[in-house]
This record gives structure tokens, C-alpha cells and sequence, in this order.
């Protein structure tokens, strides 16, 4: 539980919040690459982190981004004209680089410096993992660009399904590294018994330069454990493996999944699921992506217009009451839209005052610690976790069966080795 004030200490994100700050010591996801288009292609909308930008691919494929509004009297640069490595507002001319100078002013006398006087808010950006990446803190503290290992596989060996999540980014992330939630709300097949991660799980976990590292261990009462690791890394970032099926035969394709929540603003986020294949020789297929983003809920189909689930608030996301009874725990399709559900209908910030958090949230708790050290350490004008890809560099995850008796750490590390 958390006071009303840490509340908002740890949840806001907009300009000059302590956690708004805390995300503007990073590289953000700021939209698919393929949501911008071809060179000096139509100006894209995007709001992240509070503020409202504008998105365009210049004439030599760069991406700039810059300020919604333009610094004259504040129209809107959708509106402006992609031309020649820059957007030109269509009010009154004035034409803006990358950079964010000012590099014509037409409405001008020709002898006129204002133009030199005069720029648009600009932030850098960076294109790796099949998104356009910006960062938005100050300019000195610029981190080098992420690499993740999602980022630096081949685009044959990862799939990146972005979605509308309408509440705070916290508590979908939240979700993600809450491993007990998963033998309960993703139970599809209450007769099923032999499915390695619906069998009750505890959870273990040490914190790390770059965040949280541990294990859901399930317990299958057969003498064995299943052990399977998950790491967050600060501050978006929850990352899965899954290298053995349901049943525990190795999968075809082993793959490390990951679940980033971006701030869109207070109340509204981006989720971006991407998962990647861990072996060079086994790159995904289409037959294998679409499965398993059918079994999540994010196929083609389950879409509706501007990334939102067509499973949604206004629909009490399509539960089946009869299909609860019999067979799923839930009785929601996919399980994307099981987590949305409950994250979305908690209200769009979590009232952390009113929960009882019991034994099996310690992870939540050191989460909301890592989350609230890093704004302390932010407000020392010091660096936090993970803003230096070095911090997360070699972190590596699996999943493994073992004898109930061995320690979770020394099975994930022999895991590593086999
Ligand atoms: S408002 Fe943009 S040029 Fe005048
Ligand atoms: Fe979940």
C-alpha cells in the first residue's frame, strides 16, 4: 500500500513530475516504424509522456519530432508540409528542421534575424526493434541508445504487436511481473491439470543494477518444479522466456517475450508485446506468430481501429459467463485482453491506498521501492537503473523442470548452461 502522495509521486509522467522525470532518462518507444511511412510522407500525431509531438519522416528517412503546436501563434504543425529535411506550418510558413531551428520564415522581411531567434521544441530520435524510439529528457544526459536483445535480433526472429491500454502504465506493468496472477486469470482449461504454468506458483527475486531478476516457481506435485525466470528492467520493461510447451516438451521455436508499458499520459498507455526467437537457426514463422498471438487475444482480427482491442470496456470485454462456468477461469478470450480487463476496470490510476497487500506481492512492493528510489536518485541529478544499456546487457532468462529440491537460482543458472 502507498500513501495518496506516493501515489502520484510514483504514476505521473508528465514534465517536471518525479516520475516523469525518472522516464525522461530514457529511450521511450514512440511508434512502430511503419506507422510514419515513406520519406517526406504525411506528419504523424503522438502524445508520450504528457506532451503532445508531431512525428514526420524527413527526405533522407531521419525521423524528426517535434512540438504539436508551432512557435509563431501555436498552429497545428499536423497540418504542416513535409518538405525538404523539415515541416513547414501551413499558417504562416515558418519551416522548422530536426533539430528544431527555424530555417525559413517567408511571412518575414528578408533582412529579418528573428528567425535565428526562434525554434520549435525537437527531441533525438532512434529506430531499432521495428520502432521509432525518442528520448525527451536534457540534452547532456542523452543514454545511449537501448539494446535490448529484442532490438539487435533479425527482424525474421521477432514480432512487435502494439496496443491501446486506457489507464496508467504502472499497473498493467505490475501485472506483468506479478507471476502469481497467471495459474488463476490465464487458467483457459480448468480440466487441464499437466499445464506447467498454471500449477500454483511462488515467486523469488533478487533486485539488480538494472531492476528485478527472479522466478515463478510451480510447484506440479509430482516431486518437480517448474522454474521459470522473469526480469524488469527499469523502467517499462517486463521480459518472459519460454522455452518448454505447456506440457514441458521443449518448444519448436524457444522465445523471450517482453511487454513494455509507455506512457501515453497519466491515464492512457501504449503496450507494446514483442517477442523474439533465442536461437539464430530458428527464426519465427507466420504460422507460429499468429498462433501465439491468437492464444494472447492480439491476432488481426481482435483489433478494432488505432490499436484498440475490439474485446473492450463497452462490451465488459466479451466475457462469456457460460464458458467461466465450464472451462476457463476467466471466461475472457485471450490473455492480453484477461489483464486489460482487470487493469483498465481498476480505474485509470490505481488507488494503491485501499489494497491489502499480502505475501505474495513482495515483488509488487520492491517494484514500487526500485520505482520510488529511482525518483529520489533522479532528484540527486544522478542516473538511474537501466538508462545505461550496460546495466541490462548479458541479462539472460530461461525455463527449466527441475527437482523440487533445488534452489531456483542454481536451476536457472544451469539452465543457462545447458
Ligand atoms: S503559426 Fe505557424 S507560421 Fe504562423
Ligand atoms: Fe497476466
Amino acid at each position: 500500500m502507498l500513501t495518496p502522495r506516493e501515489n502520484l509521486r510514483i504514476t505521473q509522467v508528465g514534465p517536471g513530475t518525479p516520475m516523469g522525470n525518472v522516464m525522461r532518462c530514457y529511450w521511450q518507444p514512440l511508434l512502430l516504424a511503419e506507422e510514419l511511412g515513406e520519406a517526406d510522407g504525411a506528419p504523424v500525431r503522438v502524445r508520450l509522456l504528457g506532451e503532445d509531438l508531431i512525428a514526420f519522416c524527413g527526405t533522407d528517412g531521419a525521423v524528426g519530432l517535434v512540438d504539436a503546436y508551432c512557435p509563431h501563434r501555436r498552429a497545428p504543425l499536423f497540418f504542416g508540409r513535409n518538405e525538404e529535411r523539415g515541416l513547414r506550418c501551413v499558417y504562416h510558413g515558418w519551416k522548422f528542421d530536426r533539430s528544431g531551428a527555424c530555417v525559413d520564415m517567408p511571412s518575414e522581411p528578408p533582412d529579418s534575424l528573428f528567425k535565428s531567434k526562434v525554434t520549435v521544441t525537437a527531441y533525438p530520435t532512434w529506430e531499432g526493434g521495428g520502432l521509432v524510439w525518442a528520448y525527451l529528457g536534457p540534452r547532456e544526459s542523452r543514454p545511449p541508445p537501448p539494446a535490448f536483445d529484442f532490438v539487435r535480433v533479425p527482424p525474421t526472429h521477432r514480432n512487435v504487436v502494439k496496443m491501446l491500454q486506457e489507464n496508467n502504465w504502472l499497473q498493467g506493468l505490475e501485472g506483468a511481473i506479478d507471476s502469481v496472477h497467471s495459474g488463476f486469470l490465464h487458467n483457459d482449461d480448468l480440466r487441464e491439470k499437466s499445464q506447467l504454468r498454471n500449477a500454483p506458483a511462488r515467486v523469488e527475486f533478487e533486485r539488480t543494477a538494472h531492476g528485478l531478476a527472479g522466478a515463478a516457481i510451480h510447484a506440479l506435485g509430482d516431486g518437480r518444479n517448474y522454474v521459470r525466470a522473469f526480469t524488469y528492467i527499469m523502467p517499462t520493461h517486463s521480459l518472459r522466456v519460454r522455452t518448454l510447451g505447456r506440457t514441458g516438451a521443449p518448444e519448436e521455436i524457444p522465445t523471450i517475450s517482453g511487454q513494455i508499458w509507455v506512457p501515453i499520459d497519466d491515464r492512457t498507455s501504449w503496450l507494446y508485446n514483442y517477442m523474439y526467437a533465442t536461437r539464430p537457426d530458428r527464426p519465427l514463422n507466420v504460422a507460429f506468430v499468429d498462433a501465439r498471438n491468437a492464444l494472447y487475444g492480439r491476432g488481426p482480427d481482435d483489433f478494432g481501429a488505432g490499436y484498440r482491442l475490439k474485446r473492450s470496456r463497452e462490451n465488459d470485454y466479451m466475457i462469456d459467463r457460460e464458458l467461466q462456468r465450464t472451462r476457463s477461469f476467466s471466461g475472457i478470450k485471450g490473455m492480453n485482453t484477461q489483464d486489460i480487463a482487470l487493469q483498465e476496470c481498476m480505474g485509470p490510476v490505481l488507488d494503491r491506498s485501499k489494497e491489502h497487500l499480502a505475501h505474495s506481492d513482495r515483488v509488487i512492493i520492491a517494484l514500487r521501492k526500485a520505482l520510488l528510489e529511482a525518483a529520489d536518485t533522479v532528484e540527486r541529478g544522478e542516473r538511474p537503473g537501466a538508462a545505461d544499456p550496460a546495466d541490462y546487457a548479458g541479462v539472460r532468462l530461461t525455463d527449466v523442470l527441475v527437482d523440487e529440491r533445488v534452489d531456483w537460482a542454481d536451476a536457472l543458472r544451469e539452465g543457462v548452461l545447458r
